[in-house]
């Protein structure tokens, strides 16, 4: 069953505690300076992806109760961003989350056959971690890189112009820990004209 790591965490995966650590506690005060005083709700977001990113990629319950308080917001609010957007994992994932866009412009480049191998090559379905815990899936609404469709993101990169066998390769170098190239894995740069 897809559960798209919506579903909080069972209580004995969640920790008693959360700060940021120095480097993102000094972040965020920054971003707080971005914006002005009294619209603090607006650093909710990358507050959350920070914390999200402290916390091997997904945001227990109590890294919400700790923007809240932190932003001094009422902690709904953070609530209703963390459970709305689907970059926001509320249950653990894999140490390679991959995320598949299945949107119109990447279906008609072949995400859907793209997303049957995966599930095959790492052995998870959407919304599950893999049994190695190397990779998790889920399956997201458009990336807004359409233009070098079909797209996956991994982690905080997107990876472009993908087939069949691209992602098969992706897959192999990262079980062994090997370096993938982000971006288009054909041969053109950015999204520059086809070749061919
Ligand atoms: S439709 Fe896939 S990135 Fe926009």
């Amino acid at each position: 069953m897809e559960n798209n790591f919506k579903k909080f965490a069972n209580e004995n995966l969640q920790p008693k505690t959360f700060t940021f650590d120095n480097i993102n506690l000094g972040k965020a005060k920054e971003i707080i300076k971005m914006y002005p005083k009294n619209y603090k709700e607006s650093s909710i977001m990358p507050l959350l992806s920070i914390a999200q990113n402290q916390n091997d990629g997904w945001l227990p319950k109590k890294a919400i109760e700790y923007v809240s308080a932190f932003l001094n917001v009422p902690e709904i609010k953070v609530l209703e961003i963390a459970t709305f957007y689907s970059m926001y994992n509320l249950s653990p994932v894999g140490k390679n989350h991959i995320e598949v866009c299945t949107t119109s412009p990447c279906m008609l480049r072949g995400s859907d056959e793209i997303l049957v191998k995966l599930k095959k090559l790492i052995g998870a379905n959407i919304g599950e971690v893999s049994k190695d815990c190397v990779f998790s899936l889920n399956k997201v609404e458009c990336l807004g890189a359409c233009v070098n469709a079909p797209i996956v993101k991994i982690n905080q990169n997107y990876y472009e112009d993908l087939n069949l066998q691209s992602v098969e390769e992706l897959i192999n170098k990262l079980r062994v820990n090997k370096k993938i190239k982000i971006g288009p894995q054909s041969s053109r740069k950015g999204s520059e004209p086809r070749k061919n």
